[in-house]
């Protein structure tokens, strides 16, 4: 069997403490059943020639993880400002937090080529290679450009956005040509997939094929639609334990019979939090009869603070938070606790499984794994309300949830509203039909699906006519 290589900005290493983004929960899976090697950044700055350029290996579980470290300008200018403040809002279509510089561009596509010279020794002619994710669009092209001719995959775990949002970009038909240079393409949904077909037809000249490819030149690339997955069944079981244990609890009383709202997710402009703030707070002007009665407990785990954006997110949400509970509450009453540090997978879990909803309204986002955690994590019996932005790509599956426009407060507080009064039978209703959407799926299949479709690539897409 070829060995899987994984290429992907971060690494995560099991019990190495980096942050469990989804798409390391995702992949963690597959790699842990399958063995292999997993490549990427340290997490860690260095001006050290060997530290940057020799990879440090830790073999873990049959898996190989080999890191190397950034330099403290390739952090900058690679990862803060390329990938998360022009990539980052470019795929989530949100053009006006999208800074660009060429310097930033320069130093990108310098570490795409970096990292590719240093995996080049470690790689076998019998190699698959899988590269993720939005910070490394260049890598395919790189490797190809040092004569590797194994198969090579890529998967988007951020939106892809339309043709003319990617125009907004200088070079993006460079970016699309690097990305046709592996053989399998993988969007999150179909849609994703089409906006990508759709600029490469009319910002790169690529042809389309019948059956769902491209083809560039000669060579063939096939496009598709994989979903990220998590382990429901897994996260059932951690919930329904994790509703029961001492911080579950003590979250409980402090409630004092009120009902709770939960949001959870890395603090990111994506997830649309100060809409969501100002959706609350139209909750509680409009409709009195809900103070005292519920709570919102908003999670928000810093992240990339070294990003403007990131910073003045935080700045926000802190002053809303404070304003909400500095007009809104009482003397005994806090209506919005905002936490902005990291929480353990098994509060995150148990917290889910108190919650009467589930507040997950991103202005866009690829997935969203948080959606479907939170339908594993409810009792069948008595299940909590999700509230999800359409505009995340786990509406597509997720159909009975209570979907919304995230910018709209207005709609957000209607949904509160009508989340707090539905019925239990209705409750049960919409949670049966979003967790027969999710039951059967798995992070591990989703990763074999990806992996068994780039094995066929190639061979499958039907001639152009
Ligand atoms: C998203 C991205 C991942 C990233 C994660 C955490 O899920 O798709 O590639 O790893 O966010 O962000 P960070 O910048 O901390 O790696």
């Amino acid at each position: 069997m070829s060995r899987l290589v994984v290429v992907s900005n971060r690494v995560s290493i099991p019990s190495g403490g980096a942050k469990a983004g989804g798409l390391a929960v995702a992949l963690n899976a597959l790699m842990e059943r399958q063995g292999g090697l997993w490549f990427g950044w340290s997490g860690k700055t260095s001006n050290d020639a060997k530290s940057i350029g020799t990879p440090v290996m830790v073999e873990h579980n049959g898996v190989d993880y080999a890191t190397v470290d950034l330099t403290p300008d390739e952090l900058e200018y690679y990862y803060n400002h390329f990938s998360n403040a022009t990539l980052w809002p470019l795929m989530h279509s949100l053009p006006e937090q999208m800074n660009f510089d060429r310097r930033s561009l320069q130093t990108y596509r310098g570490v795409n080529v970096r990292l590719a010279e240093v995996l080049l020794p470690m790689l076998r002619p019998t190699d698959t290679i899988w590269i993720h994710d939005y910070h490394l669009l260049a890598m395919a092209a790189a490797l190809r450009a040092r004569n590797i001719s194994c198969p090579i995959g890529f998967f988007l775990h951020t939106p892809f956005p339309s043709p003319d949002m990617l125009s907004s970009i200088p070079e993006a038909a460079l970016f699309i040509r690097d990305m046709l240079s592996a053989d399998l393409l993988g969007f999150q949904t179909n849609n994703d997939a089409e906006n990508f077909c759709a600029s490469a037809q009319r910002i790169a000249g690529a042809a389309r094929l019948a059956g769902g490819g491209l083809q560039l030149g000669s060579r063939q690339i096939r496009v598709g639609a994989f979903p990220v997955e998590i382990d429901p069944q897994e996260f059932a079981e951690t919930a329904e334990r994790c509703g029961e244990n001492a911080e579950t609890g003590r979250l409980r009383r402090s409630l004092d019979g009120q009902s709770l709202i939960l949001g959870v997710e890395r603090m990111d402009p994506t997830k649309g939090l100060r809409h969501r703030l100002a959706g609350f707070r139209r909750l509680l002007e409009s409709r009195p009869e809900w103070r005292r009665q519920t709570t919102l407990l908003q999670i928000a785990a810093e992240s990339r603070q070294d990003v403007d954006a990131y910073q003045y997110l935080r700045e926000d949400l802190e002053r809303a938070s404070g304003n909400i509970n500095a007009t809104l509450g009482e003397a005994d009453w806090t209506p919005l606790r905002l936490l902005t540090r990291g929480v353990s997978r098994d509060a995150i879990a148990g917290f889910m499984r108190e919650a009467r909803i589930g507040l997950v309204t991103p202005l866009r986002d690829g997935m969203n794994l948080v959606a479907k955690e939170y339908v594993a994590a409810q009792d069948p019996d008595d299940p909590g309300v999700l509230v999800l932005s359409k505009f995340a790509g786990a509406a597509r599956q997720l159909g009975a949830a209570i979907l919304v426009n995230p910018v709209d407060p207005d709609e957000i507080a209607d949904a509160l509203d009508t989340a707090l009064r539905m019925s239990r039978p209705e409750r049960q209703d919409r949670w049966q039909a979003c967790w027969e959407a999710i039951k059967d799926t798995s992070a591990l299949e989703w990763g074999r699906s990806f992996v068994q479709a780039l094995g066929r690539a190639g061979t499958e897409i039907p001639r152009s006519a």
